[in-house]
């Protein structure tokens, strides 16, 4: 399920340093992943789509005006970025222009190389970079000298542009050419401080070939129909039907999760507090699947879990005993439901889970939450079926770039029957030949919603992962959007 890797770390400032680094989290600003400039500093890992070029923006940037437009070039093609920050932090002194102060001395000194604080982690992953610099006295500060003869851009396409108070970018950057001899330089770009997004977007688009261009279908949360499967934020792929197992005991589990997987189901929904990880990871084992074909979800629980949020994560590992888990999830708000998400990032940093997301969360508690995490969940799994349809959260879930997941899609206990038996759904079963369950579950993968139906009957199990022979019409979806009473069957 892994398509490529990169590391994400945080993001040094540089005109106001009071003593050391002061880390950010880049992608609050600007959707896109901040790129290390420190070794010691690793807080997370993402994953680039497969297929994508890998296109670094690197940048220095003193007042903050090259990093406006560096943040908005990263964000439109979903790149990585790196602040190129001097060990030595550059003072207000230090940049008072004519007045023979370090920045006018270090421009006069062809031969000066400010060092950098840190390194660029994964620099040959790059195929492309967009180089960001302040016009210092016609040309650019030495520091990107000491960044372009820091790494090897052989091959590589440069593309720098630059910010000034009137300056054109000049000679600048074709003097750069000589610290990345083998690159392959593109003609640059000078912009004043208060550039907008899609200035920068336009210029990007009007760059000849098409390893700037955005991305247009930017395909997260799209479900493919073919491959049966959702790519996630995290850059991971998701089957999008599998199996529930809440409820189900050990062997019970062992049976259903061997009966999913030999019927081709790939995606398994566990949690601590089902208490059948043991028996959901000795299936796996005992498979014969290839363990990157199968995505397993499990939870941490409030309480003691949520308390103590390593312990909690290594005891899934343990029990799982699968490597790694795929996705973890909070199983609903708590007390200390943020230190235990910020432990999942650790965790995903450290590849003990590649995936985070959240469970029972609704639009209010998601406001509340997202602001104190720096990943965004992959995925929200929460109580979905016909007769309590969120209709208004799961577009808002699916707006942030999250996949929504049903947890009772038949209603839950106590209200199946009724629901499966509910004519409307089941005139829709007959007329396309197949069972009511299939309708709900297909209804879902319209909706753009993910279904883990629970079941420990072989049938069923086989019943319903296949779901791709027919499709609802739209006055079938809406007859059943019709059926929605708002009824929630569970307390979360
Ligand atoms: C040492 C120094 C020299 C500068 N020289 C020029 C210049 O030659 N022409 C110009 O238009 N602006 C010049 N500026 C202004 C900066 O280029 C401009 O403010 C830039 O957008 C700052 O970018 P930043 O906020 O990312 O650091 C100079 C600024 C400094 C600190």
């Amino acid at each position: 399920m892994l398509l490529a890797v990169c590391i994400s770390a945080s993001l040094l400032s540089c005109g106001n340093h009071s003593g050391g680094a002061s880390s950010v989290n880049g992608s609050d600003e600007g959707g896109s992943e901040t790129f290390a400039a420190s070794d010691t500093n690793n807080n997370g890992s993402t994953v680039l789509p497969e297929g994508k070029n890998h296109i670094l923006v690197a940048y220095f940037s003193c007042t903050g005006t090259t990093k406006a437009l560096a943040e908005y070039a990263a964000d439109i093609l979903s790149a990585d970025i790196y602040e190129i920050v001097p060990e030595v932090p550059y003072t207000e002194e230090d940049l008072a222009y004519y007045t023979d102060c370090r920045a006018d001395k270090e421009q006069n000194d062809p031969a000066a190389r400010p060092a950098i604080s840190g390194t660029l982690e994964h620099a040959e992953q790059y195929d492309a970079v967009i180089l960001g610099y302040p016009i210092w006295h016609g040309q650019a500060p030495r520091i990107i000298s000491t960044f372009l003869e820091s790494y090897d851009f052989s091959g590589k396409t440069i593309l720098p542009f630059c910010t000034s108070h009137s300056s054109g970018i000049g000679s600048s950057a074709d003097n750069l050419h000589a610290a990345a001899p083998g690159a392959n330089w593109l003609d640059g770009k000078r912009f004043a401080s208060g550039t907008s997004k899609d200035e920068i977007k336009s210029w990007l688009d009007g760059i000849e070939g098409s390893i700037f261009h955005a991305p247009v279908n930017n395909e997260i949360g799209n479900f493919d129909f073919e491959k049966k499967t959702v790519l996630l934020n995290s850059g991971y792929e998701m089957p999008i039907m599998g199996l529930g197992t809440y409820s189900l005991d050990d062997e019970e589990c062992y049976n259903s999760v061997t009966a999913l997987l030999e019927s081709g189901g790939r995606l398994i929904d566990t949690a601590y507090m089902y208490g059948n990880e043991k028996a959901v990871g000795r299936a796996i084992r005992d498979s014969g699947v290839p363990r990157e074909e199968i995505f397993v979800i499990t939870k941490l629980y409030p309480g003691e879990q949520f308390a103590e949020p390593e312990k909690a994560i290594d005891d899934a590992l343990r029990k799982l005993d699968i490597g790694y888990i795929d996705m973890m999830l909070l199983h609903h708000p708590g007390e200390n439901d943020v230190k235990a998400y910020l432990a999942m990032e650790r965790a995903v940093a450290d590849g003990k889970i590649h995936s985070l997301g959240l469970s029972n969360w609704y639009v209010k508690e998601l406001k509340d939450f997202l602001p104190q995490v720096n990943i965004t969940p992959a995925l929200v799994q929460n109580e979905i079926h016909p007769y309590y349809q969120e209709n208004d959260v799961i577009p808002y879930i699916q707006s942030l770039g999250i996949v929504v997941q049903g947890w009772y899609p038949f209603g839950g206990r106590g209200h199946t029957q009724e629901l499966l038996g509910d004519s409307v759904i089941s005139d829709i079963a007959k007329s396309h030949g197949v069972t009511s369950a299939q309708v709900i579950l297909r209804w879902n993968l319209q909706k753009g919603v993910v279904v883990i139906p629970g079941s420990s009957n072989p049938e069923h199990i086989k019943e319903n992962l296949d779901l791709f022979g027919f499709e609802l019409t739209s006055d079938e979806m809406s007859r059943i959007n019709a059926l929605d009473r708002n009824e929630k069957h569970d307390w979360y």
